[in-house]
């Protein structure tokens, strides 16, 4: 078991965001997916602990969760192995890990920040890319993962005036921690039908968005009923190229247009991944 901070060198992408159904757990599931189908080595954890929808999305059923590696963790102590506690989702040659949300409330509300950060840490130690799905909440538990994490994608949509306000408030915290150089804010559904204009909240949020996607409900919806996210199953959307095209970002590495996938070599050495800006710049 890892207890020496400085050894950690995986990188954490967080998602995060100031109102529920934004589409946190659908870009964490395509993030978690297409950096796996470039090689990298990947872990998905759902820390929406209470409502976790990975293993629904993923169409996973799990044996252990998080839960069960709190428990073990306290239990074995050094002999612990948290690859003990994952499940592998796997879509023709893809193949990443999931630490799986609790079965039930009783359980999520067990669960410790001090336990989470130290199963994080583990996991960095072990996997390229540590993806994390969150609740909308400025939660102890969200506070410490917000402050581990390499990049954090806070996720927002254009739609009620509610909305936007806790978007502010958001933004404002996450600059207030000094978080602004790891902080992306994308925006989703962005040609979703409403009547506030994109302009006037990057106004009111002081900012530009770093990546917009766009609104496809039934692309979105399909890809939740075959359990496979749009990266696997559906690369041609315009929403499936603007979820690789943030990869690609996170990653440095150019975006392409794989139509027909001519001329683009899938599969990149994990130790491709590490030599990355983003590697680089926060492996220790
Ligand atoms: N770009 C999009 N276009 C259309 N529907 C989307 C898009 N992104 C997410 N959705 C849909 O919005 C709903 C909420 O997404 P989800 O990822 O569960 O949000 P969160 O995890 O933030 O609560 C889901 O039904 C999902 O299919
Ligand atoms: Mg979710």
């Amino acid at each position: 078991m890892a207890t020496d901070d400085q050894a950690v060198s995986g990188v954490v992408l967080t998602f995060f965001s100031t109102a529920s159904a934004v589409g946190k757990t659908l870009l964490s599931c395509n993030m978690a997916s297409e950096l796996a189908r470039q090689g990298a080595t990947v872990v998905l954890c759902d820390l929406d602990l209470q409502f976790g929808d990975i293993c629904n999305y993923l169409h996973l059923s799990p044996d252990q969760t998080i839960a069960d590696a709190q428990e073990s963790m306290k239990r074995m102590g050094s002999s612990f192995d948290i690859r003990e506690c994952l499940t592998p989702y796997m879509y023709e040659d893809t193949v990443f890990q999931v630490l799986a949300a609790p079965l039930g409330l009783d359980e999520a509300y067990n669960i410790e920040t001090d336990s989470v950060k130290k199963i994080i840490n583990e996991l960095r130690m072990i996997y390229n890319y540590v993806i994390i799905d969150t609740t909308s909440m400025f939660s102890n538990v969200n506070m410490m993962l917000l402050d581990l994490s390499t990049i954090v994608t806070f996720l927002g949509v254009v739609d009620f005036i509610p909305t936007i306000k806790n978007m502010k408030i958001g933004a404002t915290l996450l600059t207030q921690l000094n978080y602004k150089d790891k902080v992306r804010l994308v925006l989703n559904r962005s040609n979703a039908k409403t009547r506030i204009g994109m302009d006037d909240v990057e106004k009111l949020l002081g900012q530009e968005f770093y990546h917009i996607l766009p609104n496809d409900f039934k692309s979105a919806t399909r890809s939740i009923q075959d359990g496979v996210p749009l990266v696997l199953a559906d690369r041609r959307t315009e929403l499936s190229r603007a979820l690789r095209d943030l990869v690609s970002r996170y990653t440095n590495r150019p975006y392409y247009d794989d139509d027909d996938d001519e001329g683009y070599e899938g599969d990149v050495p994990a130790h491709e991944h590490k030599k990355s800006w983003l590697g680089k710049l926060f492996s220790k």
